[in-house]
């Protein structure tokens, strides 16, 4: 990969082509729970903008420039009130929309206010998080995804701070290896005290542990495949141990959201939708939305679980790299394979923290189990290329209106071994007619569960390096 294929990939700053792209995407700027305390400010940066968001007594929320147009004061800690935000330095007024309502300092009948406007963007709260729409022209709808979709009762939303840009936080996500190793666990758990955990159950199916697949099967086979909204990423681990004679395959199936996103499943029932959010070009925030297709989701225990590993206000993780994670070297020799404890979040994040606030992408050796990662860099080098050409990028998802669900439906079973595609259609058939609000969705089974059924694999010939661009 060149110098400069990274550095258009990976910055995403106002003006940036990265960022031009991005900014054709509703982005994920804040959990609704943010604003639950009895002030419903928060300060809030994305994408390198320092913005401000907040919520009006009549329950309206606004997101504008954090820096007073005055002489930049930091609306973050005016007061609200009256319709907006007031400055704390000279009483200016500011509303959602950016306007400026008053200058309470200037002569009685000024027209100073009308001439003054901060920039506002738009905002959306769906599912637990508020969206915001950085990007130019009329904003898209929210994508027909079952994140989306799900009624807020049947979903969860948390986040996790880390500090390192965001590619390499998506990347982790596309990578179907890494489980066998960053997420080992020597021991298996007591798969009845799964819920809300990741790798800890059974696989649908079967008796064998997540964990024990995982070990056991480090050499996956990896398909991927373009779809409309990314890309589907098979891996299926054939299971010829403890009893099982080859006729069964593992089969895990992930995908790759447009712009940022990952989903993979949690349980049987659930999945998780997750974003990757710059805050700048060496910071981001996982944003995990979780949507369970046959139950209501016991948030309180999500969230308890979840708070354990995380400081508040901005959800830093307690174990991080100014603590080396806390890392443990007898746990590294015993019972899991980083030190660094049970918590899957913690391995991912000491993973792309240890790639450098930036990874250097000139400098790596690919290799055929990164071949979602090739293809994601490929489509996203197309996509900023499609903006910068003042074209819109083929996945922008703006089509709730037209299309019921694209699921993405994520599966973790063992099915026949070379079925995989029959016994994933058909679980997932299984599962969504078991769903109170997705067992009508005909869209997302008519065409398969990821919208496209049979599509071709991406080819070997094409994964591996050389990018094009790269001299020789
Ligand atoms: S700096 Fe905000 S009102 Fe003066
Ligand atoms: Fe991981």
């Amino acid at each position: 990969m060149l110098a400069e294929e990274n550095e258009k990939m990976t910055r995403t700053g106002p003006g940036t082509p990265a960022g031009n792209w991005m900014r054709r995407y509703w982005q994920p700027v804040a959990l609704t729970e943010e604003l639950d305390g009895p002030r419903p400010v928060a300060a809030v940066k994305i994408l390198g903008e320092d913005l401000v968001l907040f919520r009006n007594d009549d329950g309206s929320l606004g997101l504008i420039e954090r820096r007073c147009a005055h002489r930049g004061a930091d609306l973050s800690l005016g007061r609200l009130e009256d319709g907006g935000l007031r400055c704390y330095f000279h009483g200016w007024l500011f509303d959602g929309s950016g306007a400026c309502l008053e200058t309470p300092a200037e002569p009685a009948g000024s027209k100073l206010a009308s001439r003054v406007r901060l920039t506002a963007y738009p905002v959306r709260e769906c599912n637990g998080i508020v969206w915001g729409y950085l990007g130019p022209g009329e904003q898209p709808n929210l994508p027909a995804l079952d994140c989306f979709l799900a009624p807020e009762e049947y979903t969860f939303a948390f986040k996790g701070f880390l500090d390192c840009n965001w590619l390499q936080a998506l990347e982790v996500g596309i990578d179907p290896a890494h489980a066998s190793y960053l997420h080992r666990f020597e021991e298996d758990d007591d798969p009845s005290d799964a819920y809300g955990r990741q790798f800890r159950n059974v696989s649908l199916g079967t008796d064998l542990p997540m964990t024990k697949i995982l070990r056991d099967y480090g050499r996956p086979e990896i398909l991927n495949t373009r779809t409309d909204y990314g890309q589907r990423i098979v891996a299926l681990r054939r299971i010829d141990g403890d009893g099982y004679d080859g006729s069964a395959t593992h089969v895990r199936i992930t995908h790759q959201v447009f712009p940022h996103g990952i989903t993979i499943p949690l349980s049987s029932s659930m999945a998780i939708t997750q974003w990757h959010v710059p805050v700048d070009d060496t910071s981001c925030y996982w944003y995990a939305m979780f949507t369970s297709l046959t139950e209501p989701v016991d948030r309180e225990k999500m969230r308890a679980q979840r708070l354990e590993g995380i400081t508040l206000p901005d959800y830093k993780p307690v174990r991080n790299r100014a603590n080396q994670y806390m890392f443990d070297p007898a746990e590294q020799k015993t019972s899991t394979y980083t030190g660094v404890g049970h918590d899957i979040n913690v391995h991912d994040q000491m993973a792309v923290e240890g790639q450098g606030h930036i990874h250097d992408r000139t400098r790596e050796h690919l290799s055929r189990s990164d071949r979602a990662i090739v293809t994601y860099r490929r489509m996203l080098l197309a996509a900023i290329d499609a903006v910068a050409a003042g074209k819109n990028p083929d996945l922008l998802l703006k089509d709730t209106a037209d299309v019921e669900s694209r699921g993405p439906i994520p599966l973790d079973g063992i099915g026949p071994t070379g079925q995989w595609e029959s016994y994933w259609t058909d679980a997932v058939e299984l599962l969504r007619k078991s769903s109170p609000w997705a067992q009508n969705s005909a869209a997302a089974r008519a065409t398969g569960p990821a919208g496209v059924r049979s599509a071709p694999a991406e080819p070997d010939d094409e994964l591996l390096p050389p990018y094009p661009g790269t001299p020789n």
